[in-house]
Parts: structure tokens; C-alpha cells; sequence
């Protein structure tokens, strides 16, 4: 969506005329819709979370002061997204609501108004104050104490059915710890990732040239709604619970206190964080105190919210359009700033990608200096109309990496005719190699390989990472150090660094910053690392999208460098470049974007050298399956349908403990098709090669080979 703004948008509420109230309300249920969307049912928002209440907030202020011109449509009254259709959709026992906000002392007064007057009187009612998590709600029902459904929010009434994902998730319990469990219950509460989380997973996807999630936020909502559960299984996901739905209301609880410590009790996380408060003024000291905390727990929260304490009152207040009458949240402002846009540079990564870089000018946000912040790509920087000079809203959003939100609203920002656009460079900063465009990507980069300064740097720091090498002692410092020495040029002289020495007559220890101990020492981690697993060589070599997992799988089904290199040699050979695409992509989890960028890695001969060179310096463990040999080892399986009794991860792993491979697509290769329920094209195939069988022939399968 453009992000024009309405001709009244410089008007305060109480300005406006009522036929401009009625066009303005118009143009906010606009754009509330759009952000909406984005944010729940793209998992993409555009805006950030303070700038869409200050929406919502501009909406509800003019329909206060223009009650007769509320839409039917009100973003006040609906609640959510409408649902995406990639997921089979469940209703909820009960809408899944949503919290008004409030963001000082006298939207909190309002508030306990409010719920004095509905109730006509001045008791003043205990509140428990709960951290807000900032991740994705979700209701997980429960028959008979076992967990048999999981379902996100969507629309409020209706979500999206993600069992098999919510089922990955380890803090989510499989079956209440009770004896006597309530016949049917919903558990509902907040999917989210810690920090540390995000900040790992993040990594990783860099190094597997993955485009990064903005925020944990974004990552729980994208892991989570996977149609494929076992990359949910592979994401960090954790849950708190914080409230339930229960038809038959057998369990008695008279408090969200006490609520609270039996959803512990059956076995779920809740927030440690929680406080029960007497007054206002505790809840505002509470408010201030976390607002304090809060950059430094291992988790984000946008807020707290507020819930009169006593389930009985809470039952009599209910609900109000989307949000109930007897809580509230109160957000923290957003830890935002407004600077200016310095510079535009280019940064090369260990792939050859070109990320544009802003320079800022310096500005503290959450207590941290920020002067620079990825811009992703030219794509994002013409989306968001940046440009030398600009004054712009930067953020800083879980990730270390600051975020620029888009132009600040200011007149300023305003792009002054003569400033230039910016352009990608049509050769590299560091190289002046020629630049390609990845059609497929929005990706450029830099042709030159590791003849480019800034893609060996990134080759060499990758290939020590801890996936890697993981060679102690040995950091980035040192490999700047001895680039600049000359002493190595490509990974695999790392390992001849302690000959060479000899050779050039330039011994590490007489060099600056080394000494004969710190001398030794790195040759003995440089010797350690020379025994290296098979999957930990592959991860080292940096071929584009072949990340950790990636990597352990190549190793499983090649074993050894001798056959991998092999199986490469046969991709870029034309003959038998077909049989090996399908060999390789008959693995589950690879496909075509790994196959073509190992055929570019392994077509540039300094790649293939460097495989070469380093089996003569390294031994490498081959990769041992952990199987416990049967006549299935070695076999083939797939799975189509839903099955009954396991997820498809946990099928996946039993299956690969028997010896099985799982492959991802029936061809004549394949000895087994197991069919649950509803099942695909795959079925239809295999029925045609008579190769189908049952998931109860599965599980007796499982029983004779399963140890
Ligand atoms: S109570 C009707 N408690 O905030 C009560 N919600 O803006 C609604 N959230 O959809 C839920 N932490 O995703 C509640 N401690 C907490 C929460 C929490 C985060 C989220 C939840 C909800 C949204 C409402």
C-alpha cells in the first residue's frame, strides 16, 4: 500500500469536521485492514507496533468524538486478519480476543472507570499484571488431558489448524500432568522465541544466504506457520500460557492468580514475571520498573497487561467489541529514534551478496549508540523511497542489527530533486569484479569469488566458525592479521601455516602480537582441527545454501569426500548431470536451490581446488549412521497424508533410526510409500508402482525393527 497520507492526517481529532471525521475514519479503516493484514496473516508488517496503535488510537478517538459515524466495519469492532487458506481452519470454543491499550497513568484511570461504572461502584479491585510477550497467541485444546488440537487466533473466531507444528514445540505438554484432567479445555497462551534464539537462528540463516526475520516476533509467526511441520520442529520455539477456555467449567478457580499456578501445575510455562497489585499506583510503579528490565530479559515484551484479578468480576465485566472490559495493556513506546541518513555503502558477504549499509547519524535508542543499519537490499530501499539525507525512524527490534522503519513523517524528508537515487553498482567496491543479478533473487553479486577481498574474509571467518572448523584461538583478528601477511590466501593454508613458516623464514613467534607459547598453542588447535566430521567439512566449504543442516544431510547420504566430490563432478558433467540432480534432490530437505548452487560452487575450479587441497591436509570422519543394521537399512521411504499415530518429524526420525532413508518424492528409487490420511499425488504414484503400504503396516513395521 502507498503509505499517502489522508488530507486530514495534520489534523488533531477535535479539528475535524464531521464530514472529514467520516472521510478520515474511512481512510483508517483502510489502512488498519492493510497493516493487519501484513502483520497477521503475511507475517510481514510494514509499520511498526507503536505506529499502528497510534492508528488504532486516532480511530477510536475520532469515533468518541463522532459516535454516530462508527463504521460498520470498525477497526474497533473486528478483530485480527481474515485467515489465510493455506491451513485447515478450526473455530474457536470462545472468540480469542484482543487488549485495548493504554499508554500512561490516565489510560489506566480510564480503565478502572470504566469497570467501576459498569459495575456501580468504588471498590478499587486487585489487579495481576503479566508481562505482554510479543509473539503469536494460540489456543491448544485438550480432550481427556491430551493435547488434540492447536489453532492460531486468525480472525478471532476462526484460526488456522497448526497441531503438528504446536506439537514440535517442547514446552508445550503432549498431555496435562493430572489425574483427573477436565474432559475438554482449551490452553491458550503466546508462542514466541527468546532472543538468544532469534539471534542464533538468524545467524544461521545467514550463513545458509537465507533471507533473516526483522524480529523474533516475525520468526515465532513464520516457524510456526509452516505447512511442513519438521521446519517448525527445527526453529526455537518455546510458549507461555496465560488463560483457558473450558466448556463444561469443572475446574474451579476463583483468581488469574491461581489460574495461573494450575496451568503450572498441569505442566505448562507461565510468566515469572507476574505480580499481584492493590493499587494504581503499584501497577504504574510495576509499569516503570519493567519498563527498566526490559531490554535486558531474554525475551521481548511490548507491554504488560493488566486483569482484574477475580475471575467472577471478570465474568460479569465480558467483552466490548474486540476486547474485554476487564483487561488492558499498557505498551512501552517503542525503542525508536529519528536521524538522518548519512551515507549509502555497500557491503560484500562471504557469497558475494551486496547489502546496502546507512550510515546514520549518530543516535541513542534503548541506551545503545546506533550509527549504522542494513538497508537488506535495493529492492526494500526503493519501497521505502530512501535516499542520502533522509530523515528517517530507526529502530532497534530484538535483532543487534537496527532496522530503519521507513522516512519519518517530518517535512523534511522530502528528496530534493538533485540528490541522486540510489543505484546497486554495476562492479564491486572491493573488487571491481563484475556484479550479476540473481534473477531469482533480488540478490546482486559480486562475481569475483575469492579473488574479492571482502568474500574471502567472509569465506575464511565462515570457515572456522564454530559449524566449521571451530579452530580455538583462531578469530577473526588473526585471520585479517595473516591475510594481510600473506601468510594465507585460501582456508586450506591454515593447515600448512606451521611449514610455510619454515619455508619463508618468518616465524609466527617473531611476528608482532605473537609469541612462541601463543605460537605453539595455535598450531595444536590448527592439528586438532584436522580431524574433522564429515558434516562439519561440508558446512566449512560455504557453498550458498548449504547450511548445518544441509550439510549433515549431504554427509549422510555420500559418507565420505571421495564420493561427495564425485557426486559434484557428475552434476557439471552434462551426461550424468541429470541422474545426479535426482540422486541429490531425492533427499528429504534438498532442492533445487541447493542443487544449483553446489553446480556454481563446484564449476569455479578455486572451489574445487579447495576441496582437494584440503582432504591432502585434514582427515575427515566419514559420517556413521546411527542404525541399527536391518534388512531395511539403506531403503527408501515416504510419507504422504496425515498419519494417525506421529508427526511427520517423529515418523521421519524413527524411520532414519531404522536405516530408512525418508525421501521427500516417489520415483522408482523408493521401496516404501506409507499413506495416511487424505494423502496426495504421491499416493496416486505409488499405487501405480505397488509400492503402497498402511500406516498400521508402518507401525508393525516399526515394532519388529525399532529398537
Ligand atoms: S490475555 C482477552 N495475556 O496480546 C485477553 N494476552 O493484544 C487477551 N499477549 O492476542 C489475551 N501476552 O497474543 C494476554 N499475558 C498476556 C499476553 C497476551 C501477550 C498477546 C496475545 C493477545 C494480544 C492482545
Amino acid at each position: 500500500m502507498k503509505s499517502g497520507l489522508s488530507p486530514y492526517s495534520t489534523y488533531t481529532p477535535e479539528e475535524l469536521t464531521r464530514d472529514q471525521a467520516i472521510q478520515e475514519l474511512a481512510y483508517l479503516e483502510k489502512q488498519i485492514r492493510y497493516h493487519n493484514e501484513r502483520y497477521h496473516r503475511d507475517d510481514a508488517p510494514e509499520i511498526s507496533d507503536a505506529a499502528f496503535d497510534a492508528l488504532m488510537h486516532r480511530n477510536t478517538t475520532i469515533e468518541k468524538l463522532f459516535p454516530d459515524c462508527v463504521r460498520a466495519d470498525s477497526p474497533s469492532i473486528k478483530v485480527g486478519a481474515p485467515i489465510s487458506d493455506i491451513f485447515t481452519k478450526a473455530a474457536h470454543l470462545e472468540p480469542m480476543l484482543s487488549l485495548d491499550n493504554a499508554f500512561c497513568a490516565e489510560d489506566l484511570q480510564t480503565f478502572i472507570t470504566r469497570i467501576q461504572r459498569f459495575l456501580n461502584t468504588d471498590t478499587s479491585y486487585d489487579c495481576v499484571v503479566e508481562a505482554k510477550y510479543d509473539g503469536l497467541s494460540v489456543a491448544l485444546r485438550y480432550e481427556q488431558g491430551v493435547l488434540v488440537r492447536g489453532t492460531t487466533r486468525g480472525d478471532g473466531r476462526v484460526g488456522e489448524n497448526v497441531t503438528p507444528n504446536v506439537r514440535t514445540i517442547n514446552t508445550i505438554p503432549h498431555t496435562l500432568r493430572t489425574a483427573t484432567p477436565p474432559p475438554v479445555i482449551e490452553i491458550r497462551g503466546e508462542v514466541f522465541m527468546n532472543r538468544h534464539d532469534f539471534i542464533e537462528l538468524n545467524t544461521r540463516r545467514t550463513a545458509a544466504t537465507e533471507p533473516v526475520f526483522a524480529n523474533p516476533r516475525n520468526a515465532a509467526a513464520g516457524s510456526l506457520r509452516q505447512l511442513d511441520e519438521r521446519i517448525t520442529a527445527s526453529r526455537p520455539l518455546t510458549f507461555v500460557a496465560y488463560s483457558w477456555v473450558e466448556p463444561e467449567k469443572n475446574t474451579t478457580t476463583s483468581t488469574q492468580r491461581a489460574l495461573l499456578d494450575q496451568l503450572q501445575t498441569w505442566g505448562f510455562p507461565i510468566c515469572p514475571l507476574t505480580r499481584v497489585c492493590h493499587t494504581k499506583e503499584a501497577i504504574m510503579r510495576r509499569y516503570a520498573e519493567m519498563g527498566e528490565k526490559r531490554a535486558d530479559l531474554p525475551f521481548e515484551i511490548d507491554g504488560l497487561v493488566v486483569k482484574i484479578n477475580n475471575l467472577d468480576i471478570q465474568r460479569r465485566l465480558g467483552s466490548v467489541g474486540r476486547s474485554p472490559r476487564w483487561a488492558i495493556a499498557i505498551k512501552f513506546p517503542a525503542e525508536q529514534g529519528i536521524t538522518r541518513i548519512t551515507a549509502i555503502t555497500i557491503q560484500v558477504g562471504r557469497t558475494g551478496v551486496l547489502t546496502p549499509v546507512a550510515t546514520l547519524e549518530p543516535i541513542g535508542i534503548g541506551g545503545v549508540v546506533v550509527q549504522r543499519a542494513s538497508l537488506h537490499n535495493a529492492d526494500e530501499i526503493a519501497r521505502k523511497n530512501l535516499f542520502v539525507g533522509a530523515r528517517v525512524i530507526v529502530q532497534r527490534a530484538g535483532d543487534v542489527i537496527p532496522q530503519v522503519v521507513g522516512l519519518s513523517q517530518s517535512s523534511d524528508t522530502h528528496k530534493h530533486p538533485d540528490s541522486p537515487v540510489f543505484q546497486m553498482p554495476h562492479e564491486c567496491p572491493v573488487c571491481q569484479s563484475p556484479i550479476h543479478k540473481d534473477p531469482q533473487k533480488v540478490a546482486y553479486r559480486c562475481t569475483g569469488g575469492l579473488r574479492c577481498g571482502a568474500q574471502r574474509l567472509g569465506r575464511f571467518i565462515h570457515f572456522i566458525s564454530k559449524g566449521g572448523f571451530n579452530i580455538d584461538g583462531f578469530g577473526e583478528r588473526h585471520v585479517k592479521d595473516f591475510i594481510d601477511r600473506s601468510l594465507i590466501a585460501t582456508p586450506a593454508d591454515i593447515f600448512t601455516l606451521r611449514s610455510q613458516q619454515t619455508a619463508t623464514l618468518t616465524p609466527l613467534a617473531h611476528l608482532p602480537g605473537w609469541g612462541v607459547t601463543s605460537a605453539q598453542n595455535l598450531f595444536a588447535a590448527i592439528d586438532d582441527a584436522r580431524h574433522v566430521p564429515f558434516n562439519r567439512f561440508i558446512y566449512a566449504l560455504g557453498i550458498p545454501s548449504v547450511g548445518e543442516r544441509t550439510a549433515k544431510l549431504l554427509a549422510q547420504r555420500y559418507e565420505t569426500p571421495e564420493y561427495l566430490a564425485e557426486l559434484f563432478d557428475q552434476l557439471i558433467t552434462s551426461e550424468t548431470a541429470h541422474r545426479a540432480a535426482e540422486d541429490l534432490m531425492s533427499i528429504d530437505g534438498i532442492g533445487e536451490a541447493v542443487c544449483g548452487d553446489v553446480r556454481t560452487f563446484w564449476a569455479e575450479p578455486s572451489n574445487k581446488k579447495l576441496f582437494q587441497d584440503l582432504c591432502t591436509h585434514v582427515t575427515v570422519k566419514p559420517h556413521t549412521q546411527i542404525s541399527h543394521t536391518t534388512e531395511l537399512a539403506g531403503k527408501t521411504i515416504v510419507f504422504t497424508g496425515t498419519l494417525k499415530h506421529h508427526t511427520r518429524a517423529e515418523a521421519k526420525t524413527i524411520a532414519e533410526r531404522m536405516g530408512l532413508t525418508v525421501g521427500s518424492s516417489v520415483s522408482t528409487q523408493t521401496h516404501f510409500v506409507v499413506v495416511g490420511e487424505a494423502p496426495g499425488s504421491k499416493a496416486k504414484k505409488a499405487h501405480e508402482l505397488g509400492i503402497t503400504i498402511s500406516e498400521d503396516a508402518w507401525l508393525a513395521l516399526i515394532r519388529t525393527h525399532d529398537s
